[in-house]
């Protein structure tokens, strides 16, 4: 009867459009058939038979011309502003000013962007004899075929929204609608135990749903007000209600904020306005990274959470420590008290059992280490960050201490002056500062260079008299010396060139050497102590470094040989590229991807690669792959190539694995167009077409989301190599990738 009513209620406003103009075209059908089409131009929409959910376009918040599909509350009760969307079509992806939905005539749903020529998005549901759709009155839009079976739904794929009715169960996800890039890394999970968790990128759990580890539970609304579990006879084995459990509500939504919480919501009829009822994490700073890079978190009396910067402003109102790895000055610790501090990028802090004073006094002796906090629950312990990107909360009631880490002022020169001492260097300090400190010292380096003239003069001499001289005297790193007359006799004057400034040559001991000629004026200092770090990078698929040259204005490397060359002549070469089958290129991947996790985080200190690319990929008698021609970053330091840094290495690393995988070098086009035929469901089209057998479907459909996570411009979503090599080892899933390239993204 209700019902009836209301349908003709709704047909009066549809009857009038008809007569007046073309402003709204609501189409109330219980039944859409194949072949129907929304668009941006016409703003129509399909209703829902109760009128209580409209699907159609809608203007994504602030972009002016830019749109999304999806569905929203429309019921007559609601005021229009607060008729929030409750799903969007693929993960928010918006879509120019002259986009369409369509239900093909194949049964497929697709959404056409203008701005791209393409389609975006489908259900994927092309030949499963699809015959129509329909808008259900809970807000569910399914596709059915002749005897009525869903073939596709919206509850199964939800995006920030649970709606009463609809189920949630193992490894679905929702996202917050943000495109902010902290607040997209937010999700709410069901892991395989059938834990809620919300979690901050996929290794930071924030809280977690207190049920029994089970499997097959569902979660899911109930049109009472509550979230619970329920196993598979429908029992509830944990809820949560909210404060309005039980009341008459007409309707009701659970969402995950931008803020990272997940809310129930309440349509409170009197006010006018949706009322959360119930929050998962209480007190908002508790949500990991609540404040972004944008400092400390204090919970305020009304619950909301204001965000500070304590320490030293930079510009963008970012928050960031205040200290520098190059102080000049030495570096003092500043406490704070009733605080607590985490790294966000990277979220992984070392922990260590320590006293308060240890806990002040490691960090202070740790060049990476930019902030420690210090907790005791019972464990002293003392959490050591090595980031600038930090975050964390503070308040009284808190008995954490954290110590930041700051420069003692760039003006201190003469140490007499200082106010305060400057730390005593630990043992382990570094060769870097030994050196330092020795080159300010003009009587040593007068000995040292004396001595070293002593030696290459002995070295000239014992030179004429042996064969192979040079290799009795490796250094105290086992890495061979090497004069400039031996680096010609090795190379046999420089014969044999593999690749730009790069000389094949053979020890005496038989030995394949790769010899690189830095050609630059490379101070002596800065040359050896970047060597001596080199030196120190042992990793089998890293190339080694076995020796250099540093003899008047020569600076070589010797690195090992690979016999089977660089990967970039494999891909070129139509013959050669047969043997790198589909297995062995995943393999490539994976063991660069190790090699450069490696050198940023396995060394002692970050080491940059900053030049990842196929000529920098050799292949040894095995085939195995080895990463080559990464000193550059450490030498040239300071100058042309301080734009180098785990970005940009991740971010080659994303198009190796797209040339890997196509047998195509050009990176112009490359990575749109992999990411079109992906999102369109043609992955298997981009393959190089000459891999005999083709590639495995799940490997490809791995590499290509992390290929495209490692190409995102936006450089704080792109994942860290450690998660990379995870993702590539199957021990990590990965979420399917927003587009890769510019989409002009404003944070906040
Ligand atoms: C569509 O968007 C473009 C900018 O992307 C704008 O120039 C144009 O005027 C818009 N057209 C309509 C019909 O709104
Ligand atoms: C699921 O999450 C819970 C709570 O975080 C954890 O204890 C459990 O080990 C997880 N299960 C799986 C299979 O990851
Ligand atoms: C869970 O469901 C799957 C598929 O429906 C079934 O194979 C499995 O046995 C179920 N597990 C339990 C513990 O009930
Ligand atoms: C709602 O009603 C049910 C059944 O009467 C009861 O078990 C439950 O405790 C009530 N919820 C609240 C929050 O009072």
């Amino acid at each position: 009867m209700i019902r009836r009513e209301y349908l003709c209620l709704l047909m009066l406003p549809l009857l009038l459009c008809v007569f007046i103009g073309f402003l709204l075209h609501p189409v109330v059908a219980a039944v859409i058939p194949l072949g129907s089409k929304l668009s941006v131009l016409d703003n129509d929409y399909w209703v829902s038979s109760n009128g209580d959910f409209v699907i159609g376009f809608f203007n994504t918040s602030d972009e002016p011309n830019q749109y999304s599909v999806g569905i929203r509350f429309n019921s007559k009760s609601i005021p229009y502003s607060q008729q929030k969307v409750v799903w969007v079509a693929g993960a928010h992806v918006a879509v120019g000013n002259v986009s369409y939905f369509q239900l093909t005539l194949d049964g497929e749903l697709v959404l056409f962007d203008s701005l791209q020529g393409a389609t975006t998005w489908t259900s994927g549901t092309g030949n499963r004899s699809v015959v129509s759709a329909s808008l259900h009155d809970n807000g569910n839009f399914a596709l059915i075929d002749r005897e009525q079976n869903i073939i596709w739904q919206s509850f199964d794929t939800p995006s920030d929204t649970l709606l009463p009715g609809q189920t949630f169960s193992a490894y679905q996800i929702l996202r917050p609608a943000s495109k902010n890039p902290i607040s997209s890394y937010y999700s709410l999970y069901m892991n395989a135990s059938s834990y809620l968790q919300l979690r901050w990128k996929s290794n930071i759990t924030y809280w977690v749903s207190e049920s029994p580890s089970a499997s097959n539970l569902t979660a899911s609304l109930t049109t009472s007000g509550a979230l619970q579990l329920v196993d598979q006879s429908f029992k509830p084995v944990w809820s949560v209600f909210g404060e309005d459990h039980n009341d008459t509500v007409n309707y009701r939504f659970l969402k995950l904020d931008a803020d990272g919480n997940l809310r129930l919501y309440s349509w409170i009829e009197a006010s006018q306005s949706w009322r959360s009822v119930w929050q998962a994490v209480e007190n908002q700073c508790k949500v990991f990274a609540t404040c972004g890079e944008r400092g400390i978190c204090v919970l305020t009396a009304s619950g909301s959470a204001d965000c500070s910067c304590p320490f030293e402003k930079t510009e963008n109102d970012k928050c960031f420590v205040p200290y520098e790895q190059d102080c000049k000055s030495g570096s003092t610790m500043q406490t704070y008290k009733n605080m607590y501090l985490y790294g966000i990028y990277p979220p992984d802090d070392s922990v260590v059992i320590s006293s308060l004073q240890r806990c002040q006094q490691l960090c202070l002796n740790d060049l990476d280490c930019t902030v420690a906090t210090f907790t005791n629950d019972g464990s002293p312990q003392c959490s050591i960050k090595k980031t600038e990107y930090l975050s964390g909360y503070a308040d009284p009631s808190i008995s954490s201490v954290s110590f930041v880490k700051k420069c003692s002022g760039p003006f201190a020169v003469n140490p007499d002056l200082m106010k305060s001492p400057p730390p005593k260097l630990p043992p382990s300090l570094c060769v870097r500062c030994l050196i330092g400190a020795s080159s300010g010292t003009f009587l040593i380096v007068a000995i040292l260079q004396l001595g070293f003239v002593f030696y290459i003069c002995k070295r000239k001499n014992s030179n004429r008299k042996e064969a192979n001289p040079a290799f009795t005297y490796p250094d105290s790193k086992g890495l061979v010396v090497l004069s400039f007359s031996e680096i010609k006799s090795l190379t046999e004057d420089f014969k044999n060139q593999i690749r730009s400034n790069m000389f094949k040559g053979m020890l005496p001991n038989n030995c394949l050497i790769a010899v690189k000629d830095l050609n630059a004026s490379i101070e002596e200092r800065k040359f050896r102590s970047a060597v001596v770090k080199m030196g120190n990078i042992h990793h089998k698929n890293i190339v080694k470094l076995e020796g250099y040259c540093c003899e008047l204005n020569h600076r070589f490397l010797v690195y090992e040989y690979a016999k089977n060359g660089s990967v970039d002549k494999y891909i070129d070469d139509s013959t050669l590229c047969r043997k790198l089958i589909w297995s062995k290129r995943i393999e490539i991947c994976s063991s660069v991807a190790k090699a450069i996790s490696y050198l940023h985080s396995g060394c002692r200190e970050f080491v940059s690669h900053g030049n990842l690319k196929c000529e920098n990929v050799i292949l040894d008698e095995n085939f195995e792959a080895k990463v080559t021609d990464f000193g550059f970053t450490i030498i040239n330091s300071e100058a042309s190539y301080c734009s180098a840094s785990a970005e940009k290495d991740v971010a080659d690393f994303g198009n190796l694995v797209l040339t890997l995988l196509t047998g195509c070098r050009d990176h112009e086009e490359l990575c749109e167009w992999t990411y079109k035929e992906w999102i369109e469901g043609r992955a298997s089209n981009v393959v190089d077409k000459r891999i005999d057998g083709g590639a495995d479907s799940e490997e490809l459909e791995r590499a290509l989301r992390i290929a495209f996570w490692c190409l995102q411009t936006e450089e704080l979503r792109r994942p860290s190599m450690c998660e990379v090599v995870r993702v590539l080892d199957g021990t990590l899933s990965v979420d399917p990738p927003p587009p890769p390239f510019a989409l002009e993204e404003n944070d906040t």
